[in-house]
């Protein structure tokens, strides 16, 4: 089918050239806006990060759609790696084409952010319905004014559906006007797929790694301009190109519309046909149907995730933010792909999964969208086998899971990688980092906890909860003090490698072993007929949980009552002390400063160890152990990693130090927002977003969840005066406001039936769905809830 007879069908005339308009204008409103003034060369890269557009099955950056000397443009799929065996990182995150290239030629001459002047250039992120805009006005060299306003989505509503949108006017002339659409950008930082293209049908199809990708491309013009008016195949299949030009007349505006679909073979027979019969598809239903179906996905995701802050713009903003990439990470309708450090915005890490997902990530899920918590355990489920694997590989029983993952879930962490003085150091992540299988286990227990979704955990998260329960017994070993140790493991502390009973370890695994236990009394009780089969298929009997039980009773958990204090390690308290919180300001990491063996040496910490099992745990230790823990290691962090703020964030509002909180909090939000570590080039911290969320939810508003509905524990920092969330439980959402001055919490429940909503430490009410309930803090004490009318 010609592009003329498609545009022609498309019925783009139909709703009307002002309903079009009106959904292409770039919205204004400031608290759903990121928006990047100018164009600063260097900073292209963090830009194109943070600027990305993504689905949870497609990532974009926002590359200029032109390209420009530093621009680092990135298409990724979800679950699509390469795994190169040749090469020193392992699998690594396909790299497709770039969609969404387009340059504008006038008179021949191509149109560059760095040729000319730029009179205006603007890059408009609207979190609200997940478009990017630009608004670009040039002068090139010859004195002609371009003006473009460019859109570029990934559709919520409809994964495999892309568009991009561009309205060029030449503003003070006559004369022609090209638009090349150009994937050859393909591949720049990654020379290993292969592209074909069919220059008849545009469609590119490209082999990555072992996955077909399939991309087709459509145009709707408006008005139409001669489509196409030459089709270059350029000299090799490689450089498929695509022209539309037309003799502007001055002030003309023309609208060019390319509805894109991807297809891949990790779930269409034939993408290439999948592909073209998509965009077909998406020509006929035109664009203002694809854009408003689009809006309407992003609007009910956010009425059941936008969280307010009143009193602290900036704050508001970096949460709205921080949740826009944590909606456009997830793919609900896929349990066979996590997400990556960096989400689908960057190539940092490879685009592998790590415990971010599970520890930082997943609550965000839990409370705002739990079908995507359990798509995101579900693929732990299925790579289960690869973590038996590797338990067995080192002489474990049950499931060690691998501390880089990707589509397979074997072990992807790299074995080494190069020093900045040029030295090849081992990464010993991928052979110690244990605590990643408590670290699953444990995000199984919140999902079952907060969803009741029997179901889940009958199919697969028992067996996740009883796998890694098995590795932990066969890990942990008794020694002859009688008690139990878990000897060379890395912590979440990554300074010191190989050490022997690491608190957070050791801990988790504790937690683990028993949670298994309890979950196969639970189910027993509630499911026995579905309880004998699944562990018969486990081949568990009767005493493997009290085997559990006794191994998790006997860990060393590195606790001194004098003190309060867990050891991070054994030997821990006898290593140096090296001044962390100078040399926190200043732009080199503090390993590298200090030396790898200057740093194993000290008490210098990379990121929340203790401190995140305070977060995690909260409940187990009374508020003094907690506080005792956080002044001990808090000045001996140095946050080398991008976890590690928000976590510190929220521990510090547990323990009322607003100001602390506030202060980790803000540098939280800078990781990407203002690149305060120097590398959101490489992609949004999803991991570090979702702790900012954690900060405010489980932090600031002190938020539980329980087997009965949710805890609050308010407190809030100075100068938020209000802070509103939605948090769904088991199938009905609380709609909280929490008040500072005077302190009061008022809850409204929609769905069907009741929960419990309880001030810790304070009155508790069932409050009913459809009802609203009120709660006020009368002097140190907080008043029973009562009803109020809405
Ligand atoms: C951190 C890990 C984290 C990884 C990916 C590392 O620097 O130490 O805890 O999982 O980055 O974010």
């Amino acid at each position: 089918m010609s592009e003329k007879d498609t545009s022609q069908r498309s019925g783009e005339s139909s709703p009307g050239l002002s309903d079009v308009d009106f959904l292409l204008t770039p919205p204004r409103d400031p608290s759903w806006l990121i928006v990047e003034d100018g164009f600063t060369l260097v900073r292209e890269h963090e830009i194109e990060s943070i600027f990305a557009v993504a689905n949870g099955y497609i990532g974009a950056r926002a590359a200029v759609e032109e390209g420009s000397r530093l621009s680092q443009p990135g298409v990724f799929a979800a679950g699509v790696y390469i795994d190169d065996p040749n090469s020193l990182v392992g699998p690594a995150l396909a790299t497709l084409p770039d969609w969404s290239r387009l340059e504008i030629i006038v008179d021949g001459q191509r149109l560059s952010l760095e040729s000319g002047r730029v009179l205006e250039h603007r890059r408009i992120l609207d979190l609200r319905r997940g478009i990017l805009w630009r608004e670009w006005r040039q002068q090139d060299l010859c004195g002609r004014i371009t003006r473009a306003v460019l859109l570029r989505l990934v559709s919520l509503s409809d994964r495999h559906a892309l568009l991009q949108s561009a309205a060029v006017t030449a503003e003070n002339y006559s004369g022609q006007i090209e638009l090349v659409a150009d994937a050859a950008s393909f591949d720049r930082g990654n020379k290993r797929g292969r592209l074909t293209a069919d220059s008849e049908a545009t469609i590119i199809t490209v082999l990555a790694g072992k996955t077909v990708v399939a991309m087709a491309a459509g145009a709707i013009s408006r008005p139409n301009c001669e489509l196409p008016r030459s089709f270059r195949k350029g000299s090799s299949v490689d450089r498929p190109e695509k022209h539309w030009s037309w003799e502007a007349r001055l002030g003309e505006t023309v609208h060019l519309h390319r509805p894109v679909a991807i297809y891949t073979s990790r779930e269409a027979a034939d993408p290439g046909v999948s592909a073209q019969r998509h965009v077909a598809y998406l020509q006929e239903q035109g664009m203002t149907a694809l854009i408003a179906a689009h809006s309407a996905a992003w609007s009910r995701r956010w009425s059941a995730a936008d969280l307010r802050i009143v009193g602290d713009s900036k704050a508001d903003l970096a949460l709205r933010f921080a949740a826009y990439h944590l909606i456009a990470a997830a793919n609900p309708a896929d349990e066979h792909v996590s997400i990556g450090a960096r989400g689908l915005t960057g190539r940092a890490y490879q685009g592998h999964v790590f415990w971010d997902t599970e520890i930082y990530m997943l609550p965000f899920y839990l409370l705002t969208e739990p079908t995507a918590a359990r798509a995101l355990l579900m693929y732990r489920y299925h790579t289960l086998g690869a973590a038996r694997r590797k338990a067995e590989a080192y002489g474990y029983r049950g499931a060690l899971y691998a501390w880089e993952s990707t589509d397979t879930g074997a072990e992807a962490t790299p074995r080494a990688a190069l020093a900045p003085d040029g030295r090849i150091v081992p990464i010993l992540t991928g052979a110690q980092e244990h605590h990643i299988s408590a670290d699953i286990a444990y995000a199984v227990w919140q999902y079952w906890r907060a969803t009741g979704d029997d179901g889940f955990m009958i199919d697969a998260g028992g067996d996740i909860l009883i796998e890694t329960a098995r590795f932990w017994a066969s890990r942990a070993r008794m020694e002859p003090d009688g008690r139990a140790h878990i000897r060379a493991v890395i912590g979440p502390d990554e300074y010191h490698e190989t050490v022997d009973d690491n608190a957070y370890t050791n801990i988790m695994a504790r937690w683990n072993l028993d949670r298994a236990a309890d979950a196969a009394t639970r189910l027993a009780r509630k499911r026995p007929a579905e309880w004998r089969r699944q562990a018969a298929r486990l081949a568990l009997d009767d005493d493997e949980p009290m085997t559990w039980r006794r191994i998790a009773a006997a860990l060393v958990t590195g606790f001194h009552p004098a003190t309060g204090l867990f050891e991070q390690f054994e030997g821990y308290f006898a290593l140096d002390d090296v001044d962390v919180v100078s040399r926190r300001e200043g732009s080199t990491p503090l390993d590298l400063y200090l030396g790898r063996e200057k740093t194993r040496r000290s008490k210098a910490i990379k990121q929340a160890d203790v401190v995140a099992i305070c977060a995690l745990l909260w409940d187990e230790w009374p508020r003094a152990v907690h506080a005792a823990n956080f002044a001990y290691y808090e000045p001996r962090t140095a946050h080398g990693s991008s976890l590690s703020p928000a976590i510190h964030a929220l521990v510090a509002a547990r323990l009322d130090d607003g100001e602390r909180a506030l202060k980790y909090f803000r540098q939280s939000s800078e990781i990407d927002l203002a690149d305060n570590m120097g590398n959101a080039a490489g992609g949004v911290h999803m991991g570090a977003l979702a702790g900012l969320w954690q900060a405010a939810v489980f932090g600031m508003a002190g938020l539980r969840i329980r087997e009965d509905g949710i805890a609050l524990d308010p407190h809030l920092p100075p100068g938020w005066s209000e802070i509103c969330f939605p948090a769904l439980w088991r199938g009905r959402t609380a709609r909280l406001t929490l008040e500072a001055d005077p302190a009061r919490i008022e809850v409204e429940v929609e769905g069907v039936g009741e929960m419990t909503i309880r001030v810790i430490d304070g009155p508790s009410c069932r409050a009913r769905a459809g009802r609203c309930y009120v709660s006020s803090r009368q002097g140190a004490r907080w008043g029973a809830w009562r009803e109020a009318c809405r």
